[in-house]
């Protein structure tokens, strides 16, 4: 395998609204992502990803771009975009961008310029559509709710949207919005981006035909996802795109990709693959309900470690994924994926250890480094989310109660993720000295970075420790390219797994007790050395290890163990 500058790098979602306010607006802001270059560079981070800072009347929180070219003014100013290039780039960090170009915004010039002249080159920009019997072209529901067309004034022409009314979808079939958003990308790349990640880029493929399906829900309609199932060829779209622009500036690429079609993983993420790497989203699939929200099961530890380990084994030998435990459309992971009894910080350490040194690229979501959780909140008002309001109709239009309805938002809401990054245990957690844009997590007087960076034994410390051992000299090529080996699979509550380098023989075993007893498993080797514990000195669980000459693991205990055998 062509090793690749990106493939043993540790990277790092920001959600710029919420992370660090440098003038007291309530929104988080660049120069405040700058004030915490440090601050990551010591967590160990190599790759930040920014979620969308362009100009966008925020109908879903940046994800609904009006002017590609420019920085939001509630986030700074180009130059200070540069700045933060320039600062990254001095700490050897790269800066990834959020492309969103299945859709872009309603108040975007070419979407304007098409609505007053809809037979004019610009419609052309997107999918005006002309009706069916007087209705909608078809019967898809949007990501966000309701219906996926929307008439287009004074014709009778609907418009495409597959996200919210206010985020038309761009038309792909037309090369010359295709070389627009080429030539986009590239002038970003100029700049100096280490790359993108990339948004909903499945939907980009559309059936043109628009065909109907039968309705999947009481609403009458169906998803708009039908559709993307049953189309074919967005690789082709995909392999222009590459070609046109990253190919040429060995930028990294990660994928949100949903809906692939089966064996096609190597075509996205193989040597010579659409992108570099891809979001494992195999977990959070795990969580979605059948009707919505509210009818979501909770995780089953037996299930969640059997999609991991499936995913992990699938991509072996073709590429590597990214691995995560949560992002800015999810909710924690410590509140969704660990049981009630490990909801704390042993629990939280362990979880890192399963998802970090997977094999793969870890990306880590801002405040996940320090346990935050979750955020109940006592009324829908509360909520800043555009999917987060519709879940709560569907939910009460399914006959949920309120209560029934806000815990459904309160386990799966967007905004658990989205709460203003926990600073320190003064007002508003340290993230602004004005008003916060969606109300801080009132949890942040426990859990915040000030005080977990004074505590060796914090979350955060042993985050950092975690990462330096995924990049330590004597491992790294194990943790980066080893193979995956799954271990204790019979086992009801244990995550293990080996990395095994192919180059050195090196044996690295990672084992998790998510169970509430203690256990003791047999090894699978001779230890050599713990490398790392989340609840023990190693030296201590070191000389467990030697006397019972098997693994002891406590509840909600992890531990990280080379063993013997392979080059020195
Ligand atoms: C995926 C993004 O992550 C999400 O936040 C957004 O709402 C949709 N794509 C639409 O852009």
């Amino acid at each position: 395998m062509q090793k690749k500058w990106w493939h043993d790098k540790v990277a790092y979602q920001i959600y710029p609204k919420s992370f660090m306010d440098s003038n007291g607006d309530g929104i988080g802001d660049l120069r405040g992502i700058i004030s915490k270059l440090d601050y990551l560079k010591e967590l160990g981070i190599d790759i930040i990803w920014l979620s969308p800072i362009y100009k966008s009347p925020f109908v879903d929180q940046g994800y609904d771009i009006s002017d590609y070219y420019q920085i939001a003014e509630e986030f700074g100013t180009m130059e200070e975009f540069d700045e933060l290039l320039a600062e990254a780039k001095k700490r050897d960090m790269y800066i990834l961008m959020d492309l969103v170009v299945n859709h872009c915004s309603s108040q975007h010039e070419y979407f304007q310029k098409a609505l007053s002249d809809p037979d004019g080159e610009y419609a052309d920009y997107f999918y005006f559509v002309k009706g069916k019997d007087g209705r909608e072209p078809s019967n898809y529901r949007s990501y966000f709710g309701g219906k996926a067309w929307e008439p287009v004034p004074g014709t009778d022409k609907y418009y495409l949207h597959m996200f919210a009314k206010e985020q038309p979808d761009l038309n792909w079939e037309n090369p010359a919005l295709r070389r627009k958003v080429y030539d986009m990308m590239n002038w970003w790349l100029k700049k100096g981006l280490g790359g993108f990640r990339i948004d909903a880029i499945i939907n980009i493929k559309k059936d043109i035909n628009f065909p109907s399906f039968p309705p999947d829900g009481p609403d009458g309609l169906v998803s708009c996802v039908k559709m993307v199932e049953e189309v074919n060829g967005v690789g082709e779209f995909l392999e222009e795109m590459k070609h046109e622009t990253f190919e040429k500036f060995d930028a990294f690429t990660v994928g949100e990709v949903f809906n692939m079609k089966e064996d096609e993983l190597r075509e996205f993420i193989g040597e010579d693959g659409h992108f570099s790497s891809m979001f494992d989203f195999s977990a959070h699939e795990l969580t979605y309900g059948e009707h919505g929200w509210y009818d979501a099961k909770p995780v089953e530890f037996r299930r969640w470690r059997e999609i991991l380990f499936a995913s992990q084994k699938e991509m072996e030998g073709i590429g590597f994924k990214a691995n995560i435990i949560e992002n800015h459309d999810e909710p924690r992971g410590a509140s969704r994926y660990l049981p009630e009894y490990a909801r704390n910080e042993a629990g939280k350490k362990m979880l890192a250890t399963t998802s970090i040194l997977l094999r793969g690229i870890p990306f880590i979501y801002q405040g996940q480094e320090i346990g935050m959780t979750n955020c109940k909140r006592d009324d829908i008002s509360e909520y800043d989310d555009i999917s987060t309001k519709d879940q709560y109709q569907v939910a009460i239009e399914a006959g949920c109660t309120k209560d029934e309805a806000l815990r459904a938002c309160y386990e799966n809401s967007r905004d658990n993720a989205r709460t203003p990054m926990q600073w320190s245990g003064e007002e508003n957690a340290g993230f602004t000295g004005g008003r916060p844009w969606l109300s801080v997590n009132p949890n942040y007087t426990e859990i915040n970075v000030l005080e977990q960076e004074s505590r060796e034994d914090s979350v955060l410390s042993y985050y950092k420790k975690l990462i330096a051992l995924r990049k330590a000299p004597e491992y790294k090529e194990t943790f980066t390219y080893g193979s995956f080996q799954p271990i204790y699979e019979e086992t009801e509550n244990i995550f293990g797994f080996l990395r095994v380098s192919k180059e050195s023989g090196q044996r690295i075993l990672t084992a998790a007790n998510f169970g509430k007893e203690a256990c003791t498993l047999s090894l699978p080797g001779t230890a050599k050395k713990v490398l790392l514990s989340n609840m023990k000195k190693e030296s201590e669980a070191e000389a467990e290890i030697r006397t019972l000459g098997r693994l002891p693991l406590e509840s909600c205990e992890a531990i990280v163990l080379l063993l013997e055998g392979g080059e020195e």
